[in-house]
């Protein structure tokens, strides 16, 4: 039999991980000195490259890997690719010896029938896991016949979301050996155009800084290219090992002449809203903390360390307090007090001296926060323009007082009555990180972990930093009624500075010749409307003169956004409308390609698509530790485990006929 294709696809799907696109290969010396360089263990990974093209914060990227087995006996090649959580995978082709293996997106059932379909016939079997704190993994490793040829090449899009003024492309970079042609390409395309363009990297040393790594901007276009050559990539002159290893992060911002910024590409729109220069609305805001037992030791001290941190950036016109529970619920002050310097030094020595004791009541201190917030306002004890913000911060799960999760979100959301958001932090891995979510965002706000780690501190302050300015409050965008349809979220509590609001939809009558939207907020002074009007002839003509511009892009990143906004709704919803909300993010799922939750890529073999032997899915919502996303797998998978990779050892599957015609699942319009 002379097929290069043995039954030892695998997939790793993990939930946590980092990522792009190099094979991993067991390390060993090399032991034959005749082999070119780049060789080891037999398998030459000849190129690797990382291409990104964004338009519009849409970004798009391709890794691809081309790796050769030199040996004379069939070799295992893996391929890793660490990705953001954020992203969806879109695409994975495997090509071996120039016959293409596709991935197709099916329904998670679907998906799973076959694959254990699959793993009962022992072909193989496949799991991906979570990587770190921004990044999942994805993993495949593939067996090559001697002299055989293979291309792992993965697709993922994104909609990069600014924080703190930025955009920022997070690439994970760790090629196991050396690679010939190594190149990270990325190109911007932005409508308002470039203010501000940078690239660096954890591993940069001044000769790569130099001559390896590119940057420039100028008008709509920006462009980061990083080429190392072979030399360039040893960590030193003599080694065979290679420093490029680490994050490569470019960030970038667009001019902001216009508060607002539209663009429309055949019938869909995309509406970005990020005004400048307004005055801060001052803020009354309750950190709600827990000094439990289990916050003993490092994890106090560096929340403390943020608190007094953050103590620091309060406005004199804000309004704080602090509220610690623990098995009981003391309060810092009875009311609310402004951040006058006095106030501000005695809430400093208040944190100091805060201690852990007890056990967790959730329940009693999220209520006393919410009550104290109501009260401030009905007694005009805060300015009549200010914002209401809870920041809870907890390490564990609620065991005192009312401790049933669904209990606990009914009474928060009921007290909160939808007047002001709860943002909630979780401290480690040691609580129930759905309920959190839920709760939060229930109450228009979000969750976020902190991670266990030297610089938990500055994850606190970092998040606190992201909603410290809130500019405008109320925020309503609207548009002409009868003219547009399947529009994503368009009212925001808050619009915080550094941050941007997008909104997207579809026009109900694509030969309108002028498009408004009105965005209306309330600010610091006084209420505020930003009208935006687009010419739409001359919008479109535009917009598609321009080569860097991908075909739909506004309706994928109108897919993108409404598909993250059902999944996120979907977290809250009961019965029949979780059902619906289901359908609809599933539905589009598979219409636009993206491996979500709901869905799961399989490649197929192309001659059969019954027989595939490869499935990747996303790992599922938070949770403890590895998610309930590593379907298809014994439960008892020890959950702490680095890399998970499952392997069938079945007999040779018989030799790939010519690929079959690629199905265009998911090309017709609705
Ligand atoms: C997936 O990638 C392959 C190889 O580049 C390409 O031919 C195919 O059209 C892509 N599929 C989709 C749905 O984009
Ligand atoms: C679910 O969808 C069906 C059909 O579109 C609709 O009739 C029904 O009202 C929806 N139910 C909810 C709770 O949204």
């Amino acid at each position: 039999m002379a097929s290069a294709w043995r039954p030892c696809l695998i997939l790793a799907l993990l939930s946590g991980l980092a990522a792009s696109g190099f094979p991993r290969i067991p390390s060993r010396p090399l032991g034959k000195r005749s082999l070119p360089e780049g060789v080891v263990n037999g398998i030459e990974v000849y190129s690797t490259k990382i291409s990104c093209k964004v338009t519009s914060r849409f970004a798009h990227n391709v890794v691809t890997t081309r790796a050769v087995n030199r040996a004379d006996t069939a070799k295992e090649v893996s391929f890793d690719v660490e990705l953001p959580k954020t992203a969806f995978i879109t695409n994975f082709t495997l090509t071996i010896d120039g016959v293409t293996y596709p991935g197709n997106v099916k329904e998670k059932e679907v998906a799973k029938k076959q694959y254990e379909k699959a793993v009962s016939q022992g072909k193989t079997a496949g799991l991906v896991k979570a990587s770190g704190r921004k990044l999942e993994k994805f993993t495949v490793s593939v067996n090559v016949a001697a002299g055989s040829k293979v291309t792992f090449e993965l697709t993922y899009e994104e909609l990069l979301k600014r924080h703190k003024g930025k955009y920022e492309m997070f690439l994970k970079v760790q090629p196991k050996q050396l690679v010939k042609h190594f190149e990270i390409e990325a190109d911007i395309y932005e409508p308002q155009g470039i203010s501000s363009l940078d690239a660096e990297a954890s591993f940069i040393t001044n000769d790569l800084l130099g001559s390896a790594l590119t940057k420039s901007f100028s008008g709509k276009k920006g462009r980061v290219s990083f080429k190392p050559s072979m030399d360039q990539q040893r960590s030193c002159p003599t080694c065979t090992d290679s420093l490029i290893k680490g994050d490569f992060i470019i960030t970038y911002d667009v001019n902001r002449e216009s508060p607002a910024n539209v663009q429309i590409v055949n019938g869909y729109f995309v509406h970005f809203f990020a005004p400048q220069g307004l005055p801060v609305v001052p803020k009354s805001v309750v950190f709600v903390i827990d000094v439990s037992g289990s916050m003993h030791g490092r994890k106090m001290e560096q929340t403390k360390d943020a608190l007094l941190k953050i103590l620091e950036d309060m406005k004199q016109e804000d309004y704080l307090n602090f509220i610690l529970f623990s098995g009981d619920v003391t309060t810092w002050k009875d009311n609310l007090v402004q951040a006058t310097p006095e106030n501000i030094e005695e809430a400093r020595t208040f944190v100091k001296n805060i201690h852990d004791r007890g056990m967790t009541n959730i329940n009693d201190a999220l209520l006393r926060a919410i009550s104290m917030l109501n009260k401030a306002r009905e007694e005009h004890r805060v300015p009549e323009r200010s914002t209401s913000i809870v920041i809870m911060l907890t390490d564990g799960d609620a065991n005192v007082g009312e401790s049933r999760p669904e209990k606990i979100q009914e009474n928060v959301r009921n007290a909160i009555g939808g007047k002001f958001p709860l943002y909630n932090l979780g401290f480690g891995n040691n609580l129930n990180y759905n309920f959190l979510e839920s709760m939060a965002l229930e109450n228009h706000g979000l969750a976020r972990r902190i991670y266990e780690d030297s610089d938990a501190n500055v994850q606190l302050q970092g998040f606190y930093e992201e909603v410290a300015n809130p500019l405008l409050t109320g925020v309503e965008v609207e548009y002409p009624e009868n003219a547009i349809q399947d529009l994503t979220q368009n009212a925001y509590h808050h619009f915080y500075d550094g941050s941007e609001i997008v909104v997207a939809g579809r026009l109900l009558d694509e030969d309108m010749n002028n498009f408004k939207a009105d965005v209306k907020g309330h600010g610091a002074t006084n209420d505020l409307t930003f009208t935006e009007e687009v010419d739409m002839k001359e919008m479109e003509k535009a917009l598609k003169e321009q080569d860097y511009i991908f075909g739909n892009y506004i309706e994928r990143l109108w897919a993108y956004l409404t598909i993250e906004q059902l999944l996120e709704k979907r977290k809250n919803a009961h019965g029949e409308e979780k059902e619906n909300l289901t359908a609809q993010a599933l539905d589009l799922s598979l219409k636009y390609h993206f491996v979500t939750p709901l869905t799961s890529m399989v490649v197929t073999k192309p001659e059969d698509n019954e027989d595939q032997t490869a499935i990747a899915d996303k790992p599922g919502e938070g949770g403890h530790g590895l998610s309930g996303a590593l379907h298809g797998l014994p439960d008892q998978l020890p959950a702490s485990s680095d890399t998970l990779l499952l392997r069938g050892r079945g007999p040779p599957l018989h030799h790939p006929g010519p690929a079959e015609r690629r199905r265009h699942l998911l090309q017709h319009r609705r």
